[in-house]
């Protein structure tokens, strides 16, 4: 029998966005957080280089400020950068008020300071981490204190399907006042009620075929939110990592930007570098040239891979600094500390998502999203490194401040989740087949490199795609692969949308048809309302 929950606050997402939130209200409200595979599989666990924050007393927020508008491109909303700068050395000293085990050097006073690391964009080092491993520290020492509140109900293995708002209820002002979840374990749709509902969902690197993300990245938050009618802004600013680690066995490995940071080379298969070629920044180049510069070389060269070495720094050095890294690539049979890694570039972070203000409010009363779920104007058309971790602490900050602030609403009789007129599917290569055939055209036509024909042809293809998946998803019963299929193609479908309205190349967008940045006409969100298509 299905059963109904309610929760005070409802966070759907257990990465540092979701559990910074949680644990911000859970001294005054009944909160509950779901997280559809294991509590800590999240793209916060997978975090290498670390959280970006003006730490050093040679830095100043004005610097990191202005290193985030220039990643940008025009299109960063100062107001929201100068918020997210302001508040990152609160967030730090929070994180080392939990435990999280920075990686620290002696002061001048005796003491210990964070130490901190260098990577693409900044113009100093102002990078906080735990060796390479920081996202890794975040997550399991935040994990340990929600665990250990009193007031937070963690639900793992719970797979948020659709909103449920008052107009889908036929009722009006507008509000999110809860999810239709799935209960893998009891393989039971549930309704979970609540006055606040925080969509923390994380990215959608899953649907391109190569990613640094892991399984859980699949853009559910944001196209729960667009179907529920919220806003979507710049879905076509798609971030490339430049180097995860290219061997066919490594699933997403990312091979942190902190290794160009602390001197890592870039190479052709013959030895030669590049990078200088590209960007009086060469290895140090915001991550979209580094990106691009490489996907040139390899389509140039016709070779699979390039190569990023740091085995001329001190084997000592490199074990100290990247042990995760050198684990791994030992485990693949690559020495770091005596040969180069192979490396490709891979899909690695949304900067669009759904629309917020800098309280994590949508554009539906009730619903808030938070971390790389939503669009925030923090980043631009390009993120620059490391402040996606900022983001997600200081929003989960934030929205806790919106949601004390505001007095919440009286909730709704909500109908079970109906099943009378579905059966248990008949053909699961469906889903398989066509979760293949997504990711393969997104990376062949939406990819590093666009062009007009390119997302037209994706267009039409993901069309077709979407009828399919929905009558499928109208018919049978759900399954977690089909709700992420049905999510992956909404998502596809609004990264080719937005992709197509952006006549020009800026940050993340590049074009062959136009090649230019047009400052005139496209420098302004791409934002897509429901209504919008069909
Ligand atoms: P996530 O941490 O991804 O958490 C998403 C949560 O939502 C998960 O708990 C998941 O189970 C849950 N969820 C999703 N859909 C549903 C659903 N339908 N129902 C229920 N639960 C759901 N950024 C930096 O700033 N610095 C770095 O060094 C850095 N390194 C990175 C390295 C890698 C390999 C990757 C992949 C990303 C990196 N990033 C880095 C980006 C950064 O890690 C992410 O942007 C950030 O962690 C996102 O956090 P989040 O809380 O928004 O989402
Ligand atoms: C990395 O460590 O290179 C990833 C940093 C980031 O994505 O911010």
């Amino acid at each position: 029998m299905p059963q109904q929950h309610d929760f005070d606050v409802l966070v759907i997402g257990s990465g540092a966005a979701g559990l910074s939130l949680a644990l911000a209200v859970a001294d005054r409200l009944r909160v509950c957080v779901l997280a559809k595979r294991g509590l800590a599989d999240s793209n916060t666990l997978y975090a290498q280089g670390g959280v970006s924050a003006v730490m050093d007393a040679a830095d100043s927020l004005e610097s990191h400020v202005e290193d985030t508008l220039e990643a940008g491109a025009g299109l960063c909303h100062p107001d929201v950068v100068a918020h997210m700068v302001r508040h990152g050395r609160d967030r730090i000293e929070w994180l080392l008020a939990q435990g999280v085990p920075f990686t620290t050097v002696p002061d001048e006073r005796g003491g210990a300071a964070v130490h901190l690391t260098q990577e693409g964009g900044h113009s100093r080092r102002r990078v906080v981490h735990a060796d390479d491993a920081t996202g890794q520290a975040i997550e399991m020492t935040l994990l340990a204190r929600a665990r250990a509140h009193p007031g937070i109900d963690l639900r793992e293995h719970h797979i948020a399907i659709d909103l449920i708002t008052l107009g889908k209820l036929g009722s009006t002002p507008d509000r999110c006042v809860g999810a239709y979840v799935l209960d893998k374990a009891a393989n039971r749709v549930d309704t979970f009620r609540a006055p606040f509902c925080v969509l923390a969902t994380g990215g959608a690197g899953k649907v391109y075929l190569y990613t640094s993300n892991p399984d859980v990245a699949t853009g559910d938050g944001i196209a729960m939110a667009w179907r529920a009618g919220c806003a979507v802004a710049n879905m076509e600013f798609v971030q490339f990592h430049p180097t995860c680690l290219y061997h066919p066995k490594a699933k997403s490995f990312l091979v942190t930007e902190a290794l160009r940071g602390e001197g890592g080379r870039l190479s052709l298969p013959n030895g030669e570098s590049f990078m200088h070629r590209f960007h009086d920044k060469a290895e140090l180049a915001p991550r979209d040239i580094v990106a691009r510069a490489i996907d040139y070389e390899m389509k140039r060269l016709g070779s699979d891979c390039v190569y990023l070495d740091i085995s001329h720094r001190p084997a000592e050095f490199v074990r100290a600094h990247f042990p995760t890294i050198h684990q791994k690539c030992l485990e693949f049979g690559i020495d770091i500390t005596r040969e180069p890694i192979p490396v490709v570039p891979a899909a690695h972070y949304f900067c669009g998502g759904v629309v917020t203000d800098i309280g994590g409010r949508t554009s539906l009363p009730g619903l808030l999203a938070i971390g790389e779920v939503a669009c925030t104007g923090l980043h631009g058309a390009n993120r620059m490194a490391s402040n996606s971790l900022l983001e997600c602490l200081v929003m989960g900050e934030s929205a806790a401040a919106t949601i004390f602030a505001e007095p919440p609403a009286a909730l709704p009789e909500i109908p079970a989740w109906d099943e009378s007129q579905v059966t248990d599917a008949d053909e699961e290569v469906v889903v398989a087949h066509n979760w293949d055939e997504l990711r393969r055209f997104m990376w062949d036509y939406v990819g590093i490199v666009r062009t007009t024909k390119r997302l037209e042809r994706a267009r039409r293809r993901v069309h077709l795609l979407r009828n399919e998946i929905g009558e499928f998803y109208a018919n049978f019963r759900v399954t977690s692969d089909l709700i992420e299929l049905r999510n992956l193609v909404q998502v596809a479908e609004l990264v080719i949308r937005c992709a197509l309205k952006r006549k020009e190349s800026r940050g993340l967008h590049f074009t062959l048809d136009y090649p230019d940045i047009d400052d005139r006409n496209y420098r302004r969100d791409t934002i897509l309302r429901a209504g919008d298509f069909g």
